[in-house]
C-alpha cells in the first residue's frame, strides 16, 4: 500500500472565486498597499520586503539585466537565470547593481573609430549617444546622430565630428539624480556625461531619464540606494557560483528545482548559512507540508510553491509527480501559520507557475501566498531578452522551459541529471513594455482587494473567503450569449435607422 492516498482531486487556481466583503473608503484601490514580506527577518525594509507582490522567474528567456532593472524600479524583482556561468550570472547581478536610476553606464566608442561603425553602432543599439574615451576611459568628447552625416563623414574619425569636451558641460562624482538634473537644466546638453576626479568617464545621465525617474515611486532599493538584485542557484555547484554572486552584490538566492524537497537543498541552505549568514536563501519548489517544513529547518527564508503547473512545464506528464497550486498553496500556507504560531518566525511563500492573469494573482495571494513568481507573463515583455518574431503576421517572443532541451544547452540546470525534457519551447504574444503592462495587472488585484474589503495583503489572509466553482459557472462568469466579432478586421453593419 502506498503511504497516503488522497481521494479528493486537487484544485487549480481557475477552480475558485473570491466572494466580496466590506468595502469602506479604507479599502478603495487608492488605499491599497501590495507590499509584501520577502524573505523572513525581523527588518521590515528591502532587501526583506517587496513592494508589488509579484517576481520574474529564473528563466533564460525571462530574467537578465534589462528585466532585473525594471522590474525592480516597478517594486519587484527578476531572479537572474543559473542556467550560465557563474562569471556570467556574476556579471548581471553586477550590472543591476551599478545601475543607478537615471545613470546610464555608456558604451564609448574611441577617437579614432570610423563614422560609419558610429552609425552601424546606432544601427544595432537602437540609440545614438556615444562617448568618445581613449585608452584610459578618459573622456575626450561626444558623437550622436546630429554630429555627422554618413554621406560626406562616414570614413573620417570620430574625433574629427564629436564635439570636444571643451564644449561640454560635465559632472564631477555626482551620485544623485537631482544634482544631475539642475547641473543638466543649465545647459542645451540632451545629455550629460559623470566623470570621476581624473575625468574618467563614469556614467551617462540623459534628460528624459530624469523625467522617467519620476515614474518610478515603488522601486526597491538596498541600503546605499541600490536596485534589489536577486539570482537563482542549484544545488551541483554553489560553492563556486555563491561566492561569484556574493562578491558581485547579490540581495537574495533562490534555488532552482522542480523538486525541492531533497537533501541537496538541506546541504545547499545549511553551507550558504555557514559561509553566508546574514544572505537569505530561498527553497523549492515543494508542494506538501513536509517539504515546507524540511525546507525551513535547512534554514529557507522563504519557499516556493509549485508543481507541474506552468505554461511550458511537462513535469506532471513526464514524472506523475505535481500537485494543482491551488491545493499546494492551501496546504502550505496551513503549516506556515502553525509554524509562525510555534516560532514567530513568518516564512514568506511564493506561488509559482501557471499563473496567467491578475485574478489567478489574487487567489493565490487570497489563499495564502505572499508573493506570486511567473514566467511566461514576464516573457512576453520588451525587457525579456527575447528578441521579437512575426509568426502569421502575429509579434511574438519565444518561451522556453528551463528544462527544455534548449535550456539544457547550458549542462548544469535544474533538470540536467534526466535524460528527458521537462519543458518545452513555443512563442508568447508580445506585449510591449511593462511599465504598460503591470500597473494594469496591479490595479485589477487592488480591485479585487478592495472587493473583498483588505487594505493589505496580510488582511487578505485574514478576510478573504473562496469558493470552488462549477465547470458550468466559470462558462457563465464570462461573456455569453452575444456576438463577439473577435479579431476580425472589418465586419459588416447594416444600420437600420430609427
Ligand atoms: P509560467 O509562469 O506558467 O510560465 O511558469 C513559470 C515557472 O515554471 C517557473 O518559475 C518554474 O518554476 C517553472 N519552470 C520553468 N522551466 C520549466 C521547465 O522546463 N519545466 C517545468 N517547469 C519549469
Amino acid at each position: 500500500m502506498p503511504k497516503k492516498i488522497y481521494l479528493e482531486p486537487s484544485r487549480t487556481l481557475m477552480e475558485f472565486r473570491l466572494l466580496p466583503g466590506l468595502t469602506t473608503g479604507e479599502t478603495t484601490i487608492f488605499n491599497i498597499s501590495l507590499r509584501t514580506p520577502f524573505v523572513y527577518s525581523k527588518e521590515e525594509q528591502a532587501p526583506y520586503f517587496l513592494n508589488i507582490p509579484i517576481v520574474a522567474a529564473a528563466m533564460q528567456s525571462v530574467s537578465g539585466v534589462r528585466m532585473g532593472i525594471e522590474l525592480a524600479k516597478l517594486g519587484g524583482t527578476a531572479f537572474i537565470y543559473a542556467s550560465q556561468t557563474p562569471s556570467q550570472q556574476a556579471e548581471m547581478i553586477r550590472q543591476i547593481k551599478k545601475y543607478k536610476a537615471g545613470f546610464v553606464p555608456p558604451e564609448t566608442v574611441h577617437p579614432s573609430t570610423p563614422i560609419r561603425d558610429v552609425q552601424e553602432l546606432t544601427r544595432k543599439r537602437g540609440y545614438n549617444t556615444f562617448p568618445v574615451v581613449d585608452e584610459d576611459g578618459k573622456l575626450l568628447g561626444i558623437i550622436t546622430k546630429n554630429d555627422y552625416d554618413v554621406k560626406p563623414h562616414g570614413d573620417l574619425a570620430v574625433q574629427e565630428r564629436m564635439i570636444p569636451r571643451a564644449e561640454l558641460t560635465v559632472g564631477v562624482n555626482i551620485e544623485e539624480i537631482k544634482e544631475a538634473n539642475s547641473l543638466l537644466r543649465e545647459t542645451h546638453q540632451s545629455v550629460l556625461p559623470i566623470v570621476d576626479e581624473t575625468d574618467r568617464l563614469l556614467y551617462l545621465v540623459f534628460r528624459k531619464d530624469i523625467r522617467n525617474h519620476l515614474d518610478y515611486p515603488f522601486e526597491v532599493l538596498d541600503a546605499h540606494k541600490r536596485l534589489l538584485a536577486t539570482a537563482a542557484i542549484n544545488t551541483h555547484d554553489y560553492e563556486k557560483r555563491v561566492p561569484a554572486l556574493v562578491e558581485a552584490g547579490v540581495d537574495v538566492l533562490a534555488i532552482d528545482s522542480s523538486d525541492g524537497h531533497s537533501s541537496f537543498q538541506k546541504e545547499t541552505i545549511e553551507w550558504i548559512g555557514k559561509h553566508y549568514p546574514q544572505l537569505p536563501v530561498i527553497g523549492g519548489n515543494i508542494i506538501t507540508e513536509d517539504g515546507f517544513n524540511y525546507l525551513v529547518e535547512a534554514g529557507a527564508r522563504a519557499v516556493k510553491i509549485g508543481m507541474g503547473g506552468g505554461s511550458i512545464c511537462i513535469t506532471q506528464e513526464q514524472k506523475g509527480t505535481g500537485r494543482g497550486l491551488a491545493t499546494a498553496i492551501i496546504k502550505v500556507a496551513r503549516e506556515r501559520d502553525a509554524y509562525f504560531k510555534k516560532t514567530g518566525k513568518y516564512i514568506p511563500l511564493i506561488a509559482d507557475g501557471g499563473i496567467v492573469s491578475a485574478k489567478d494573482i489574487t487567489i493565490a495571494l487570497a489563499l495564502g501566498a505572499d508573493y506570486v513568481m511567473m514566467g511566461r507573463y514576464f516573457a512576453r515583455m520588451e525587457e525579456s531578452p527575447t528578441e521579437k518574431v512575426t509568426i502569421n503576421n502575429q509579434v511574438m517572443k519565444p518561451y522556453w522551459g528551463e528544462g527544455s532541451a534548449r535550456a539544457r544547452d547550458w549542462k548544469e540546470v535544474r533538470y540536467y541529471q534526466a535524460q528527458f525534457v521537462e519543458g518545452v519551447e513555443g512563442f508568447v504574444q508580445y506585449a510591449g513594455n511593462l511599465k504598460d503592462n503591470l500597473p494594469e495587472t496591479l490595479s485589477k488585484i487592488k480591485a479585487s482587494m478592495s472587493s473583498v474589503g483588505a487594505a493589505t495583503i496580510r488582511e487578505l489572509h485574514e478576510k478573504a473567503e473562496l469558493e470552488v466553482v462549477s465547470a458550468l459557472s466559470i462558462r457563465e462568469g464570462k461573456a455569453h450569449d452575444i456576438y463577439l466579432p473577435g479579431n476580425e478586421n472589418s465586419y459588416n453593419v447594416t444600420n437600420w435607422g430609427n
